[in-house]
Formats: structure tokens, C-alpha cells, sequence
């Protein structure tokens, strides 16, 4: 299966991914988390991404469709791949339509989160990660139980994501609105889309996208 997540910055897409990915065998694939391995290994792709990313802006189609593709060759997707954060412009909605009705594929269902924008900022501000296992925190939403240990692996080392500063949270709003929020309706067309509101808690949410996951898998 191919679900798609569609939603702003903070909706919650790699918090449900996660959830997603380990209920239904379904791979995680998410642009963001490729882009931030490939500045941080300082690749070409990296290099030309990192300012972009710093300003809250978009990365090119083709860096992202060149990411993207090669993640989606990788040996461990077989049942199917939940994309997260992908595709955010009307070129990358095309582009993956072409890439998978060359594998006899297709976007199963397109889910979009829906939440009000001033959420979005406390959500975002309050994140950090765990740079071991990668599993996500918020300071009021989701705490780790004990103080500075993450709850999955143990780890210790908690990050905070350059990109979350206010102002850069501000551009990347914008950049959703204007480039992003056009394909609900792209998906919706063709009626493969749902919508989810993803302001109530991440369990009801998660219940939701579990419910539409269990239709299309
Ligand atoms: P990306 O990494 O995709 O970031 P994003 O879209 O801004 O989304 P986030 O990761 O910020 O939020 P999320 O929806 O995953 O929320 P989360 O689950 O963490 O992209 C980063 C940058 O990379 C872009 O700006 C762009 O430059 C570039 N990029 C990436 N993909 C691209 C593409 N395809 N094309 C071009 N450029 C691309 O949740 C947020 C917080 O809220 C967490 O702390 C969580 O615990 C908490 N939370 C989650 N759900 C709830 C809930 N229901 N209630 C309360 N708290 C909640
Ligand atoms: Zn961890």
C-alpha cells in the first residue's frame, strides 16, 4: 500500500508514521528525516539543501525526487510505504504518480491531518527527539516518564531540529499554504483522500489513521 500524509509542520505526520509503520509492517519514508541524514553527512544534495531548510523554504523537486527514488529501490520496502512529507508540490505529486504506475502501483489513500495553524506553533516548539532511536517527544504533549530518558530505547541524548526556531517556523507555514495545501484537493479529485483532525489527542488520531490504514492494507 502507498499512504500518503499530507498536513502542515507539527500536524503530527511523523508521530503517526511512526505509529503507522509498526502496527502495519509499512515503511516510513520521510523526506525531512532523508534531507537532515544528507546535510548531516554533508552529500551534495545536503550541501545544496541546508540553506533552503534553515530559511523554512522548499527544497527542489529534483533534489528531493533524486532522495526519494533512491529510498524507495531500498530492499526493506515490500508491504508498502507510508510517505511522510511527500509529495509537497504539484511537480512531486506527478512525478510519484509516474513512479508508481511504473511499478503497477498506485496512492492508496492521501491522508490529510487537519489542524489551526497557532497549534501548530506549540506543537513545534515544544518537540525534541531522541538522537539515538528517533522517536519524538513534546514538552507538554508527550514527555518521556522519566526526565531526559526516552521511553523506547533508553537514550539520553535529546535533539531539537534547527529548522524550529519561530521565525523559520512562520516560513514553513507558508511555504505549506502555498505550495502544499493544494494537493488535498489534487487527492481529493480523484478520490483518494481523507481527512483526519488531527487537533484531538495523538491516541484519537491515531485510532482514526489506524481505521483508514486497516481499509487500504
Ligand atoms: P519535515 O521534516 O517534513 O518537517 P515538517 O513538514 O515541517 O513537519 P514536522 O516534522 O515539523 O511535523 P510533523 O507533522 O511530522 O509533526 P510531529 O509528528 O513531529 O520537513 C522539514 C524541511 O525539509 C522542510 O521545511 C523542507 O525544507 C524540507 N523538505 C522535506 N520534505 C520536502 C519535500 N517533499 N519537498 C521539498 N522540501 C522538503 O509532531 C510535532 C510535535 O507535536 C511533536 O512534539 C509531537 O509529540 C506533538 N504532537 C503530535 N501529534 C500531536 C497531537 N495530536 N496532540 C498534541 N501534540 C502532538
Ligand atoms: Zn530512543
Amino acid at each position: 500500500a502507498v499512504v500518503i500524509l499530507l498536513g502542515p509542520p507539527g500536524a503530527g505526520k511523523g508521530t503517526q508514521a511512526r505509529l503507522l509503520e509498526k502496527r502495519f509492517g509499512l515503511v516510513q519514508l520521510s523526506t525531512g528525516d532523508l534531507l537532515r541524514d544528507a546535510v548531516a553527512r554533508g552529500t551534495e544534495a545536503g550541501q545544496a539543501a541546508k540553506a533552503v531548510m534553515d530559511a523554512g523554504g522548499l527544497v527542489s523537486d529534483e533534489i528531493v525526487l533524486a532522495i526519494l527514488t533512491d529510498r524507495l529501490g531500498q530492499p526493506d520496502v515490500t508491504r508498502g510505504v507510508i510517505l511522510d512529507g511527500f509529495p509537497r508540490t504539484t511537480g512531486q505529486a506527478r512525478a510519484l504518480d509516474d513512479l508508481l504506475t511504473a511499478r503497477a502501483a498506485r496512492v492508496d489513500t492521501a491522508i490529510s491531518l487537519e489542524v489551526d495553524d497557532a497549534a501548530m506553533v506549540d506543537r513545534i516548539s515544544g518537540r525534541f527527539t531522541c538522537k539515538d532511536c528517533g522517536e519524538g517527544y513534546h514538552d507538554r504533549f508527550k514527555p518521556t516518564k522519566a526526565e531526559g530518558v526516552c521511553d523506547a530505547c533508553g537514550g539520553t541524548e535529546m535533539v531539537r531540529r534547527a529548522d524550529d526556531r519561530p521565525e523559520t517556523v512562520a516560513a514553513r507555514l507558508e511555504a505549506y499554504h502555498a505550495q502544499t495545501a493544494p494537493l488535498v484537493a489534487y487527492y481529493e479529485a480523484r478520490g483518494a483522500l481523507d481527512r483526519v483532525d488531527a487537533m484531538q489527542d495523538i491516541a484519537e488520531v491515531s485510532r482514526q489513521m489506524a481505521r483508514i490504514a486497516e481499509r487500504v492494507t
